[in-house]
């Protein structure tokens, strides 16, 4: 009797994934979307191939990810995997990196500057995302509906995606991330999304990943308490912020001062 429930547990613990494959909720809540139609979403691996954090990339070399992704790595312990949707696929391009670039101010997720720039060794096609600049304020606008994408957990305490999941979020207002998040809340470093109730959200391996309004790369993937919970919306690295410093890695020959003749 006992051993028959022990076996009815088993099989409803190992059957369900399977049961579950076309109606399991991915970022936490999204669902799949092809790579085609989000080619600036790339993913990051390490040398072991793990996928660690996501990026955009914003330029024919240049990613925007997470400074706490990226924070301390070697550049021979990271690439950049581009145009490939399927984690366990082998298409597009997986590119070297050349530099990393982490805000100077950066020291944890946490405090803001959650921002980096990584220069790949390969020129990529686009089209790239155009990054927020500082007019960009009404694409911050609370209840704005954005979009977050990645190959990150599918929930708290589940596993990475090995498809690419997109998420809409609505952006929070600043008073609803102070709620949740108290004087960790940096209004000018960070900008939180997600519904009241949760559901939607960013999740671990998301990090560095896109936050979109209005066809602009508004946020980098930072932080949050748990993932899609109630309460506790997504905080993102408010990149609009971060324009100059981002510009003048990204442009480096446009953002340099003109020198007098
Ligand atoms: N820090 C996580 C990462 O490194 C991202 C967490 C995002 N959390 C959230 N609730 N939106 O992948």
């Amino acid at each position: 009797m006992r051993l028959g429930a022990l076996l009815v547990a088993t099989l409803f613990v190992v059957g369900s994934p399977l049961a579950w494959a076309d109606s399991v909720p991915m970022v936490v809540g999204g669902s799949r979307v092809r790579v085609e139609d989000y080619p600036f979403a790339v993913y990051l691996v390490d040398r072991s191939g793990f996928q660690f954090c996501g990026g955009s990339l914003v330029g024919a070399d240049k990613v925007v990810t997470a400074a706490h992704c990226v924070s301390g790595r070697s550049t021979a312990n990271a690439w950049v995997v581009w145009d490939r949707e399927d984690k366990l696929g082998t298409d597009g391009v997986v590119a070297g990196v050349r530099d990393i670039w982490v805000h100077p101010r950066f020291t944890s997720s946490m405090r803001g500057y959650d921002v980096s720039v990584v220069t790949l060794s390969t020129r990529l096609p686009g089209p790239y995302v155009p990054l927020a600049a500082p007019q960009d304020t009404a694409l911050y606008a609370p209840n704005t509906m954005a979009t977050i994408l990645g190959w990150g957990a599918v929930s708290s305490s589940g596993s990475a995606s090995r498809y690419l999941v997109k998420g809409t979020v609505p952006i929070t207002t600043d008073a609803a991330c102070r709620a949740a998040y108290g004087q960790t809340y940096l209004s000018t470093a960070m900008v939180c999304a997600g519904y009241q109730n949760g559901g939607v959200d960013t999740c671990q391996g998301d990090s560095g990943g896109p936050l979109i309004s209005g066809g602009r790369l508004i946020g980098d993937t930072s932080w949050g308490r748990g993932c899609a919970m109630a309460g506790y919306p997504g905080v993102y690295g408010r990149l609009a912020t971060y324009y100059d410093a981002i510009e003048a890695q990204v442009n480096p020959e446009m953002s340099a001062v003109p020198t007098r003749r």
